[in-house]
């Protein structure tokens, strides 16, 4: 059995035809699926549906494109809707440098205070770092180590930032780029790390892995991702699935 850490359950995309998806993911043997909130209004329609789909869980964030117009007592509304037995984490928040659709400023700001929501209500975080590790670690490192204090989702870095955040109890989330060819440095991250700090993703709707690169991703496609991975680690797709379920499982409690 598969988890799937990462997907956009809320998004247009999936409008259409969100039952038949997640019944191809179960058929797929993806027995959970976390989706995640980018925002107040996304953030709530992903608990209302892991109240619907019994293998849907919930995370409730504002996303660093987001944060510009952010404001503390939106903070409040997530805390409240968090409460929720199905929300397993704050997220996704984090720093995108790559793409600035928030000043630094308002980015900094708005990821600062959710990670302090999120240790006030001891849920672990799942971080968007884009060109900006370096500002991400030093945020991290200032509420210190957590034992399940989250995962970096869609792993970027390099070796060196990994043991870094292993050494603050973060998991690193590897997406179906991995199965791209010229992915070198993911495939070198998901072969190298250790395999109790590992988790994949889909990044549904986005990402989608070869040989569907360019169509609409769903959750039913992340077992693509952990079969590659397991090939180039050398493992059995058994052994690689039962390590990453047992990882999400532990790290959101579920
Ligand atoms: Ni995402």
């Amino acid at each position: 059995m598969w988890i799937d850490t990462h997907a956009h359950l809320d998004m247009p995309e999936f409008s259409k035809d969100l039952n038949l998806v997640i019944e191809r993911a179960a058929e797929e043997r993806v027995q959970s699926i976390i989706t995640v909130g980018v925002d107040l209004k996304s953030s709530k329609r992903a608990v209302q549906l892991a109240e619907i789909y019994p293998l849907v869980y919930a995370a409730v964030g504002i996303h660093p494109h987001e944060a510009t117009g952010f404001v503390e007592v939106a903070l409040e509304d997530l805390a409240r809707i968090a409460q929720n037995q199905k929300v397993v984490a704050w997220g996704e928040i984090g720093l995108d440098f790559f793409k600035l659709y928030s000043p630094v400023q308002d980015q900094m700001r708005a990821f600062e205070a959710q990670l302090q929501m999120a240790t006030d209500l001891k849920l672990p975080v799942i971080i968007h770092d884009r060109d900006s590790h370096e500002d991400t670690l030093k945020a991290l490192k200032r509420f210190g180590r957590r034992d399940r204090a989250g995962v970096v989702h869609c792993y970027s870095g390099d070796m060196a930032l990994a043991q870094q955040l292993f050494a603050l109890g973060f998991f690193i989330s590897i997406p179906g780029i991995v199965t791209y060819k010229k992915a070198d440095l993911v495939k070198e991250i998901a072969s190298g790390v250790p395999l109790e700090r590992i988790l994949i993703e889909t990044d549904a709707p986005f990402l989608s892995p070869a040989p569907f690169r360019g169509k609409r991703n769903e959750p039913a496609f992340v077992p693509i991702t952990g079969r590659e991975i397991a090939r180039l680690r050398g493992l059995s797709e058994e052994k690689f699935a039962e390590a990453t379920t047992a990882n999400a499982k532990y790290l959101f409690g579920i």
